[in-house]
C-alpha cells in the first residue's frame, strides 16, 4: 500500500525496483531516440544520490545495533520527504495514489480533508493488510450511501413513506438506514460505538447516518466521498428541540417504519434481543433504524451466527477490525489535524523513537502516585522501552557520544506524573546516554474552559498516542486508550495493579490483542 522499505528491498536491487511506474516509464522510452539522454540523466542521478548516501552515511551518528533506529530514522526521512514535497506545493497526485493503494483519492476533495492524505507519513508502515473483500463491500458500500444518502431521489421517497405512513407498496424501499444517535458522551466511547454502527450497517445493507451532535462535525471529516454521513436537522422524528427524545421514540416504536434500540448494559429486554437471529429478522423489514449505543458492541454482531461467515470474510484476522473501522472511517478534520501535526512537529518528529504513556489514576495520594511513577519506569527499562538513568555519573551531555533520542509522550489528567518523569530524566543522565525529552500536552484547567477545544485535544491525544512506536497504559479499561491502540494498530503494555498501587514486579505485561479488550460478549438472553 506504502512506498517500498528498505527491508524488502535488501535482497534483490534489480527486480525489486521493477515498480509499475518505473518499469513503465522505461519501456516508453526505450524505442525513442531520447533513450540516451534519459539514460544519462538516470545515471547522473544515481550517482548524485550515492554520493549523498554515502555523505548521509559519514555524517551519521555512530553505528548502533538496534533494530528501532533505522525503522525511526526513515521515519525522520518520510517527514523531512514530507517537509521538502509542501514546500513544492503538496504530494503529487501520483505519489498519493502509490501511497494509498486503491483508495481512489480524486474522490475526494484533498484541501477539505488533509489528514487524509498525510496520515502515512506519521506513523510506521502497518503490518496487516486489509482482505480485498473488505475493500470491495467498502466500495459497495461507499456506492450505497451515495445513492441513498441525505437529499438523494431514494432519501426523499422513503422519508416521504415515514411522514405519510404510506404502506400500500409494503412499505419497503431500496433503502434502509441505521442512525446512529449521538450522545455527547466521551469521545472515546463515542468512536466506538460508531465503528460498530458501522460495521452493522455494512453487514445488514444499510446506510449510516449520524447524529452530528455538537461536535461531529467538528471533529471528524466526511468518510464516504461524494455524500455526507451526517443526518439532515429536519429529519422528522426529531422533536422541537431538534433532538430526539427516547420516551416518544419508545412509544412510537409500534410504527413499523421505524424501531429505536437502545444498546447498552441495563437496557430492557427487548433491546437486549436486539442481537438475537430473530430480532435481526423483524428488523430486516424496517426502513429506518435508529440505535443508541455508548460501547463496542463488534463482539456482540459477532455471536450472531448469521453474521458470522460474512465477518470472517471480511476480517480473516479478527483482531483487526476496529484497526480497519477506524482507520476507514476516522480522519481529523483540518483544525484537529493542524493540533496534531503542529504538536507532532515540535516535539515528536526529531526523536528517533515515540514512547506513549497513558495514565488515566490522578495523582491524589502520595504513596500511590510515586509508586506508579517507579512502576512505569521499571516497566520501561524491565521491557527496554526507556533507558535507566545513572544517579552517580553527572556526565554532562555534551561529552556523550550517542545523540540518540526518545520522546515520551505522557497523556493524563494530573500533571504530576508528567512532572516527575520529566525531572528524573532532567536530574540524571541516562546509562545508555540517550536523551529522553517528556512532553505532556493538555491539562485539566485548560480543558475545563472550552467544551470544544475539549474534545479537540482529546481526539489530538488520542492521534498522538496512536502515533507511537510503543505505548504504556496504566489499565486498558479507558476508552480512550482503547481507541489509541486501535487506532495505532498497537498492543500496548499495561501496568498491573496501578489502580491500588499495589504493582510488583512483573511490572507490566504485554496485552494480546489490539482489539478494544474491555469489551466481551455478553449474554444476549436469546432464545433460539
Ligand atoms: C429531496 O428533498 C429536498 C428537500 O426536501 C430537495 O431539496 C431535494 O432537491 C430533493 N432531492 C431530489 C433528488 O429531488
Ligand atoms: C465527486 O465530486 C467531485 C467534485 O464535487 C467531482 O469532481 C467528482 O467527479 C465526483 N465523483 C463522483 C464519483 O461522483
Ligand atoms: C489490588 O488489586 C488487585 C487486583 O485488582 C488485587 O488482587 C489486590 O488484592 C489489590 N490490592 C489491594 C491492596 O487492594
Amino acid at each position: 500500500m506504502k512506498r517500498g522499505k528498505k527491508n524488502s528491498d535488501a535482497g534483490d536491487p534489480v527486480t525489486k525496483s521493477d515498480t509499475r511506474t518505473g518499469s513503465s516509464e522505461l519501456d516508453a522510452a526505450r524505442p525513442s531516440l531520447s533513450s540516451m539522454k534519459s539514460m544519462g540523466l538516470l545515471l547522473a542521478v544515481l550517482m548524485v544520490a550515492s554520493v549523498m548516501f554515502s555523505l548521509s552515511v559519514v555524517l551519521r551518528d555512530p553505528p548502533s545495533d538496534d533494530v528501532v533506529e533505522s525503522d525511526a530514522s526513515s521515519r525522520v526521512l518520510q517527514i523531512r520527504f514530507h517537509q521538502a514535497m509542501d514546500s513544492d506545493g503538496g504530494l503529487s497526485e501520483k505519489k498519493e495514489k502509490e501511497k494509498l493503494g486503491n483508495i481512489n483519492v480524486p474522490r475526494f476533495d484533498k484541501e477539505s480533508c488533509l489528514s487524509r492524505y498525510e496520515a502515512s507519513l506519521y506513523r510506521k508502515e502497518s503490518p496487516f493488510k486489509q482482505s480485498s473483500y473488505l475493500d470491495h463491500r467498502l466500495q459497495r458500500y461507499e456506492d450505497l450511501h451515495r445513492l441513498c444518502g441525505p437529499f438523494t431521489r431514494s432519501y426523499n421517497l422513503t422519508l416521504d413513506k415515514l411522514k405519510s405512513g404510506d404502506r400500500s407498496d409494503g412499505g419497503v424501499s431500496d433503502c434502509r438506514y441505521v442512525i446512529w444517535l449521538n450522545s455527547n458522551g466521551e469521545l472515546g466511547n463515542r468512536m466506538l460505538s460508531l465503528a460498530s454502527a458501522f460495521l452493522y450497517a455494512l453487514l445488514t445493507n444499510r446506510v449510516l447516518l449520524v447524529e452530528p451532535g455538537v461536535d461531529m462535525a467538528d471533529l471528524f471529516c466526511e468518510p464516504f466521498p461524494n455524500t455526507s454521513w451526517f443526518l439532515p436537522v429536519e429529519f422528522p422524528l426529531k422533536n422541537q428541540h431538534n433532538g430526539f427524545d427516547e420516551q416518544s421514540l419508545l412509544r412510537d416504536s409500534g410504527n413499523t417504519m421505524f424501531a429505536y434500540r437502545h444498546l447498552v448494559r441495563d437496557s430492557t429486554d427487548q433491546q437486549k434481543l436486539f442481537f438475537c437471529e430473530k430480532s435481526q429478522v423483524l428488523l430486516e423489514e424496517t426502513s429506518w433504524l435508529i440505535m443508541k449505543a455508548e460501547n463496542y458492541f463488534v463482539p456482540s454482531l459477532f455471536s450472531i451466527s448469521s453474521f458470522q461467515q460474512e465477518l470472517r470474510k471480511l476480517f480473516p484476522e479478527k483482531e483487526t477490525v476496529f484497526y480497519f473501522l477506524s482507520q476507514y472511517l476516522y480522519h481529523p478534520t483540518n483544525v484537529v489535524w493542524g493540533l496534531i501535526t503542529r504538536y507532532y512537529s515540535a516535539y515528536l518528529a526529531r526523536a528517533d523513537q515515540r514512547i506513549g504513556i497513558h495514565i488515566g489514576v490522578s495523582d491524589t495520594g502520595n504513596d500511590r502516585y510515586q509508586h506508579l511513577v517507579e512502576q512505569i519506569l521499571a516497566c520501561g527499562i524491565r521491557h527496554k522501552l526507556l533507558p535507566e538513568v545513572d544517579k552517580q555519573r553527572h556526565l554532562p551531555s555534551s561529552q556523550v557520544l550517542n545523540r540518540k533520542s526518545r520522546a515520551v509522550f505522557i497523556s493524563s489528567s494530573s500533571p504530576g506524573y508528567f512532572e516527575s518523569i520529566r525531572d528524573i530524566y532532567w536530574e540524571n543522565p541516562t546509562v545508555t546516554g540517550e536523551i529522553i525529552s517528556v512532553h505532556k500536552p493538555s491539562n485539566k484547567e485548560y480543558q475545563k474552559t472550552q467544551r470544544n477545544m475539549e474534545n479537540r485535544r482529546a481526539w489530538t491525544e488520542i492521534y498522538l498516542l496512536s502515533c507511537a512506536d510503543v505505548l504504556v497504559v496504566t489499565s486498558s479499561w479507558s476508552s480512550l486508550v482503547d481507541v489509541a491502540y486501535g487506532h495505532g494498530g498497537l498492543k500496548p503494555w499495561v501496568l498491573i495493579n496501578a489502580e491500588n498501587g499495589t504493582g510488583h514486579d512483573p511490572h507490566c505485561i504485554r496485552a494480546r490483542s489490539m482489539e478494544p479488550c474491555s469489551q466481551t460478549p455478553r449474554f444476549h438472553g436469546c432464545k433460539d
